[in-house]
């Protein structure tokens, strides 16, 4: 079974070279942050094109949309790689759709997924031409009815279910199991489906959504969700004479931040995802189904990483060594959020002694932590450091907090290194404030 990906802590080019220097992208990496300054996002175009390779190949044969979930991290340059990779989106929110739309993204190869769109979203997706809506719940769909009604067209719509499984991940991240914001619940199918047969005609219901968790090591949580959609779609047949045929698995798939974690094979949750459907299509009489799968994560989390620049640091009297980098929690948020660990390296390494440091963020806060108690080449003022899988969920979760500017984001390849999202300058910063008259 291939390797892919998801499953190395280092992007595809990150090697460290015959200098003892990290490079990536066929670029050393003290090199870009000349260039671009620090700190920086940098993601490896190998890494995203091997990842979207393998799972098209994973996935041949088979009636199959991928659609990259946007919230991973949305520019409009993310745009033009899937775009190009032949994957459609998972857009959340009009700004993500705006952003598509403003790329030229094929507006049609998006699906419209969150638990409250509101009525100007639902708006603006008709409008920018959106054709598939994962419908959350009961007011999304009054509403979704409405709009369309008064725009005199008909939607196709998914309806997201909880499938009440649960999934080992961090529990800010399950989204699949019954106590949970999300989808409706199972009991709930038949009022809804009710409501779209009778009372929605400009809703036309084609199939099911359920996203079961993100950062998932398990391949069985997938099979049974397919089950679930496809039981589920029986019993709409049954009832109400419906016959549902596109089911959308969510994404998930996870990636190896640390040593020990253990990433599945895309091939593997392929193959799951593929004997599943293969045997409840069989089983609940289900024909030319039409699948959807949504990663994120897995699509630009290994590619990216952030390098910092080392500066203060502090010795805790018989305690820990905590060394200061220029940013932090509001680059990254996940390991004050969720307790998420990361893998650095000190990025040019000249086989000095080693010693373990804790890696602080310059925010004004405790929590602001971005990796505890790792061992380091002792670490100087003005030294890099490379923070490894950076790619999701770390521009698309940064914040000015304490007025910071945001960092670059670039994109690196074959050794040439292109700007996908600029570095903040001040006066944007600044740029929506006013001084209300009051105060002037
Ligand atoms: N589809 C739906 C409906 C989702 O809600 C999500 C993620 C995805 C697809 C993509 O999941 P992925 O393949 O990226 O695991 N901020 C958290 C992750 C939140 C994920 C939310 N939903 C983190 O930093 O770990």
């Amino acid at each position: 079974m291939n390797n892919t990906a998801n499953q190395s802590v280092r992007p595809k080019t990150c090697n460290r070279n015959k200098n003892g220097i990290l490079e990536i992208g066929g670029i050393e990496i003290p090199e870009l942050i000349k260039q671009f300054g620090s700190p920086l996002y940098i993601y490896d175009y190998a890494t995203i094109d091997s990842i979207t390779k393998d799972f098209k190949k994973a996935f041949e044969g088979r009636d199959i949309h991928m659609m990259y979930a946007a919230k991973a991290f949305m520019t409009k340059a993310i745009c033009k790689i899937m775009q190009k990779e032949n994957f459609g989106l998972d857009c959340v929110s009009a700004g993500e759709l705006y952003t598509a739309h403003s790329a030229d993204f094929d507006m049609k190869n998006i699906v419209f997924n969150g638990n409250n769109k509101t009525c100007e979203e639902l708006r603006i997706a008709i409008d920018f031409g959106v054709q598939l809506f994962s419908v959350d719940n009961f007011t999304e769909a009054k509403n979704l009815d409405k709009i369309a009604k008064e725009k005199n067209v008909t939607v196709n719509i998914l309806l997201r279910i909880t499938p009440g499984i649960e999934c080992h991940t961090h529990e800010y991240i399950q989204t699949g199991n019954i106590d949970s914001k999300f989808g409706f619940d199972l009991t709930q199918i038949d009022d809804i489906v009710s409501l779209v047969v009778n009372e929605y005609k400009n809703l036309n219901l084609v199939g099911l959504h359920a996203h079961l968790g993100s950062q998932i090591f398990e391949t069985q949580v997938y099979h049974d969700a397919v089950e679930v959609m496809m039981r589920e779609a029986k019993l709409i047949k049954d009832k109400f004479g419906l016959s549902l045929n596109t089911f959308n698995i969510g994404g998930g798939a996870g990636i190896k931040y640390v040593e020990s974690d253990e990433p599945i094979s895309i091939y593997k949750i392929a193959d799951v995802i593929k004997k599943s459907f293969d045997e409840n299509c069989e089983k609940y009489g289900i024909e030319k189904p039409h699948l959807y799968i949504e990663p994120g994560r897995c699509i630009v989390g290994t590619a990216g990483i952030t390098v910092y620049t080392a500066g203060s640091y502090k010795q805790v009297p018989n305690g820990r060594k905590y060394v200061a980098v220029d940013g932090g929690m509001a680059d990254n948020i996940r390991p004050a959020l969720y307790d998420a660990a990361y893998t650095a390296e000190k990025v040019s390494y000249a086989d000095e002694e080693k010693e373990i440091v804790t890696l602080a963020g310059r925010y004004c806060e405790s929590g602001d932590i971005l990796i505890k108690d790792v061992e380091m080449p002792k670490l100087q003022e003005g030294d890099l450091i490379c923070l490894y899988d950076t790619g999701a969920y770390c521009y698309s979760m940064s914040s000015n907090y304490n007025r910071t500017l945001k960092p670059a984001a670039v994109i690196v390849k074959d050794g040439v290194a292109q700007i996908m999202v600029r570095r903040q300058s001040f006066e944007e910063l600044v740029e929506n404030d006013e001084i209300p008259e009051m105060l002037k």
